[in-house]
């Protein structure tokens, strides 16, 4: 008798999974589709950080900026050498350092990628809508 139970239970519970609706196909999901990335903030200003140790968001185009193995076009506008010529924000003495705190002769390779870290902003509709506040903006300051 109990075998039986367990066999109908397990039959049961067998149509209850094969009834749930289950997402097999990822590129379905609605997260999966990127918002069209079309009209990236041109000269922005520099935007305001939200949070301490954030790296400032770019505030400009970089179209057709390149940064490679071989060249890196970022530095050539935010280089100390050349930064008060440019009028760019020089890179800080934090990328001159390397994983160590010793200090690095040129930009440090850890710094290398910029857009690793630095990224452009655009205005979309964002699939999650996002309610991060500042903690200044929370205090209404
Ligand atoms: C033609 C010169 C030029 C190039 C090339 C350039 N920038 Fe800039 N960048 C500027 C200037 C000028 C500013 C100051 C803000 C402004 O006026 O838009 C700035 C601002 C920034 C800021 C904001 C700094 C802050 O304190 O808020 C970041 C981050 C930045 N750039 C990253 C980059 C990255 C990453 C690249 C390469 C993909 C790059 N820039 C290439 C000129 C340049
Ligand atoms: C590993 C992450 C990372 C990479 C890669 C990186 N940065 Fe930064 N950057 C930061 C952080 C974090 C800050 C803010 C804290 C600080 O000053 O160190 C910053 C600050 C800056 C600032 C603002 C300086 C100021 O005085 O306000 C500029 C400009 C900048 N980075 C440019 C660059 C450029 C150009 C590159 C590429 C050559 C680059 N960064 C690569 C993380 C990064």
């Amino acid at each position: 008798m109990r075998k039986i139970l367990t066999l109908i239970l397990t039959a049961l519970a067998g149509v209850a999974v094969a009834n749930t609706q289950v997402a097999t196909d990822i590129n379905n999901t609605a997260e999966s589709v990127a918002p069209a990335f079309t009209n990236p903030y041109k000269d922005a200003g520099n935007i305001p950080i939200t949070f301490p140790h954030q790296p400032p968001l770019v505030p400009h185009s970089i179209r057709g900026l390149q940064v490679t193995k071989n060249t890196n076009q970022c530095l050539g506008c935010h280089s100390p050498e050349v930064a008060q010529t440019t009028g760019a924000t020089r890179i800080p003495e934090s990328h001159f350092m390397d994983r160590d705190g010793k200090r690095t002769e040129g930009a440090s390779p850890r710094r290398y990628f910029c857009l690793q870290c630095h990224v452009q902003q655009t205005d979309v509709n964002p699939i999650i809508q996002n309610k991060f506040d500042t903690i200044r903006q929370t205090q209404g300051k």
